[in-house]
């Protein structure tokens, strides 16, 4: 592991391609970053799987084994912060985290289409039924909303006559994979600027401490 790498951890649900698109990126040091963990909220997952085989620890933390949405949030912001992380990845993860992650790490999630347009669980079937000829993926931050932080990076897809939801969902995928991968990268690189909702990447020199900087 290179002295300057920041350190993941990745949050799935589900088949975990965008998870496996970034174990394969940390495969490379010069990539800038290692994944130290992988969450998830559910198990027998296909992303967790993938962890395994890599050699990366995991943790599963059920919703249905707490007593209430709180002490979840409180106990997955736990296993995450045992990890270590300059930076937490939702990588299909189908969960809203709460403050006690919010406000301890910068988290980065991935979305089907092109945020402020069809946010929620169902963004590739919205996106079809109202219509769009160009759809896409966007990588944003998380906060406390459904897809409303603020955009790091976005990319086009377009609808095709015959699309249905998987098809156009697996095209979109193909270069929501490129686009987180190619985005977390930078931001482990490059560093990170936040300033109310417009994110600049870059301007950090490599090994200065701070993975990342907000100003409100
Ligand atoms: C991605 O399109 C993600 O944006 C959405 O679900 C999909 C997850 O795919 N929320 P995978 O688990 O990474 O294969």
């Amino acid at each position: 592991m290179s002295d300057q790498a920041i350190r993941l951890v990745v949050l799935v649900s589900g088949s975990g391609t965008n998870l496996q698109s970034l174990l394969d990126a940390v495969a490379d040091e010069s990539y800038g970053a290692v994944i130290v963990a992988v969450g998830a909220d559910r198990d027998g997952i296909e992303g967790l799987a993938r962890a395994e085989r890599a050699g990366v620890p995991t943790f599963v933390e059920r919703v249905r084994d707490h007593s209430d949405r709180a002490a979840w949030d409180e106990a997955i912001a736990a296993r995450i912060a045992a990890h270590k992380p300059d930076l937490v990845i939702c990588a299909g993860f189908m969960r809203i985290l709460g403050a006690p992650t919010l406000s301890a790490f910068p988290v980065v999630n991935t979305h089907p289409a092109l945020l402020p347009a069809f946010p929620g669980a169902h963004g590739v079937r919205d996106a079809l039924a109202y219509g769009v000829r160009v759809t896409g993926c966007t990588v944003m931050f998380a906060d406390a909303g459904v897809d409303t932080g603020p955009i790091i990076a976005q990319e086009t897809v377009r609808v095709y006559d015959g699309d249905d939801e998987d098809t156009l969902h697996e095209r979109i995928k193909t270069v929501e994979r490129g686009l987180l991968v190619e985005t977390v990268g930078r931001m482990a690189r490059e560093g990170w600027t936040v300033t109310g909702r417009n994110v600049r990447l870059g301007s950090r020199t490599r090994g200065d401490g701070e993975p990342g900087r907000t100003t409100k």
